[in-house]
């Protein structure tokens, strides 16, 4: 059985739909699962989505992942910005990684401009809501076919 790619949701994502509307759009954590569902199941991969709004579980998580995942795409949400242990993590991971926000944080407050996730990460995916988590499926099938070949 293929290993998952793991996706992982960092804090006060389990409030969309109803948190700040006019940035973060109206689907909700579980429509982006089923959307997400839907398109690895159509693309073959098999996926483990989580959320959490705990910095530690998040890092648990990502070291979790090697060994037991294919790949992570990660939406760290504020912990982006702040986590030093994250980007440690990651770094140490072993799988690749795609970053995923779902507004474009380079319109918005410089603070959000800065990342502890991209120098981690094989690439990032801003601005286009939940359908960043799609695009971010699709590179991450990409990354790993070529992976194997
Ligand atoms: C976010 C952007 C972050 O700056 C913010 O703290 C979030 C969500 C996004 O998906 O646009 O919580 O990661």
């Amino acid at each position: 059985m293929a290993k998952p790619v793991f996706i992982l949701n960092g804090p006060n994502l389990n409030m969309l739909g109803t948190r700040e509307p006019d940035i973060y759009g109206a689907e909700t954590l579980d429509d982006i699962r089923a959307n997400c569902s839907q398109r690895a199941k159509q693309l073959g991969l098999p996926i483990d989505i989580r959320q959490t709004n705990i910095e530690g579980e998040l890092v648990e998580w990502v070291q979790q992942a090697r060994g037991q995942a294919s790949g992570i795409i990660i939406n760290a949400a504020a912990y982006t910005h702040t986590s030093v242990a994250l980007l440690d993590a990651l770094k140490a991971c072993d799988v690749p990684v795609i970053e995923v926000h779902l507004s474009n944080v380079y319109k918005r407050e410089s603070f959000r401009h800065k990342s502890f996730v991209s120098p981690a990460a094989h690439g990032v995916i801003c601005g286009f809501g939940g359908q960043g988590y799609l695009f971010a499926l699709e590179a991450m099938a990409s990354i790993l076919s070529s992976d194997n070949q």
